[in-house]
């Protein structure tokens, strides 16, 4: 039985990608480890809480001893990084706390991966490290052209900034020790369980609470948007196919400039909700409200993803019609937990459930 430790499994993209597992394999076991900060939720994983193939470790990825604990105890054969601090916007707020999760969390998973996985010969085989990375370490593209695996990499943000350092971090290990390793850098990700600070579930909120759409700037930026469980067949096929050492793109060829996303959004509740629901009065364009652009906010963001077409046979499945109204159905089925994050009763979910 194959053990995969999942760093940041309580977050949007960790918590998709461990049910996906979950509901597709039964000889594997899943540890997360999760330091829940505000963007860790673990109703995410009710449903598979009691399965005897999950467990859940409450840690700092920059906590030596804990994760040194984790490897010590488990005879662990994959590690997938999804723990990051991912927001855009606090990163300008707040880079520090982006240095020190997304760079020096990363280099402590690696160091004790490096020390766990290693016999007299080399490392063991079989075993690999995954970093989960963005599109967002390239830069912004102009009209046309894709980011390709080789594009130089150009972050804007302190948080592309600290992704790209721990990519560089990862390719140095790689380069370095051989460490047995794979990068993957997906577009923009949307679906399921996606905090609502970030674009799609902040505007699907939004609109039925019947508050303001911000846009920034002229709403033309442009984003190449994935559906999660996409993302998450990705990251399983990387792992069993991807060659040690290299970097996959991850995208649909799904570009859409946040306008657009915005009123697909109000078009598709529009036509969801059901003809009495209350809320079908204000949900409209009337709630859209320009903003001050964001500092430093690139324009278009395109992903090549056919590397991974081409030797992993990856593709994406939903396409973004589908995708989309999947979601907003989703969100309208899950109000309670929408609710539990706005009123901030999800932070009590870890004391009730696991102290
Ligand atoms: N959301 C996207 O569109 C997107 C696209 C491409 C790549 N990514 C990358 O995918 C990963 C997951 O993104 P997401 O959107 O799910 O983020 P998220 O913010 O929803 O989740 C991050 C998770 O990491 C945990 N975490 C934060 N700091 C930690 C620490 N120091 N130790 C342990 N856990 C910690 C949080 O509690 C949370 O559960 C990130 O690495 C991000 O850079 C995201």
């Amino acid at each position: 039985m194959r053990t995969y430790l999942i760093t940041g499994g309580a977050g949007f993209i960790g918590s998709n990608f461990i049910l996906y597992m979950l509901n597709k394999y039964n000889d594997i076991k899943i540890i997360n480890v999760d330091a829940l900060t505000y963007a860790g939720n673990l109703e995410n994983l009710k449903e598979i809480e009691k399965n005897s193939n999950y467990g859940f470790v409450k840690a700092d990825i920059c906590d030596n001893e804990k994760i040194e604990e984790i490897f010590k105890n488990n005879d662990i054969d994959y590690v997938i990084n999804f723990a990051a601090e991912s927001h855009v916007d606090r990163s300008i707020k707040n880079p520090e706390i982006f240095a020190k999760t997304n760079i020096l969390g990363t280099v402590v998973l690696l160091d004790i991966a490096k020390k766990y996985w290693q016999d007299g010969e080399g490392f063991i085989e079989g075993k690999k490290y995954l970093q989960v990375s963005t599109d967002e370490v390239y830069g912004s593209l102009g009209d046309d052209g894709f980011f390709h695996e080789y594009t130089p990499l150009d972050p804007h943000s302190p948080y592309s900034a600290s992704k790209a350092s721990a990519d560089m971090i990862v390719k140095s290990y790689i380069d370095t020790y051989k460490f047995p390793a794979n990068i993957t850098r997906c577009s923009n990700n949307y679906g399921p369980y996606q905090f609502p600070e970030k674009l799609i579930p902040l505007v699907i909120n939004n609109c039925l609470e019947g508050r303001d759409l911000p846009v920034y700037g002229d709403g033309k930026n442009i984003r190449d948007w994935l559906y999660v469980e996409d993302h998450a067949k990705a990251i399983d096929m990387v792992i069993n196919k991807g060659r040690l050492g290299q970097i996959y793109n991850i995208g649909g060829h799904n570009e859409k400039q946040n306008i657009e996303i915005v009123n697909i959004i109000i078009d598709t509740l529009n036509q969801i909700l059901d003809e009495n629901d209350v809320r079908k009065k204000y949900i409209s364009d009337k709630l859209i409200k320009y903003v001050k652009d964001r500092k430093g906010h690139d324009r278009r963001y395109a992903i090549d993803p056919s590397k991974i077409k081409d030797e992993i046979g990856w593709y994406p499945e939903t396409c973004f019609e589908e995708g989309i109204k999947r979601t907003i159905k989703w969100y309208l089925e899950n109000e309670e937990w929408l609710k539990n994050i706005t009123n901030g009763e999800y932070l009590n979910y870890y004391s009730e459930m696991y102290e």
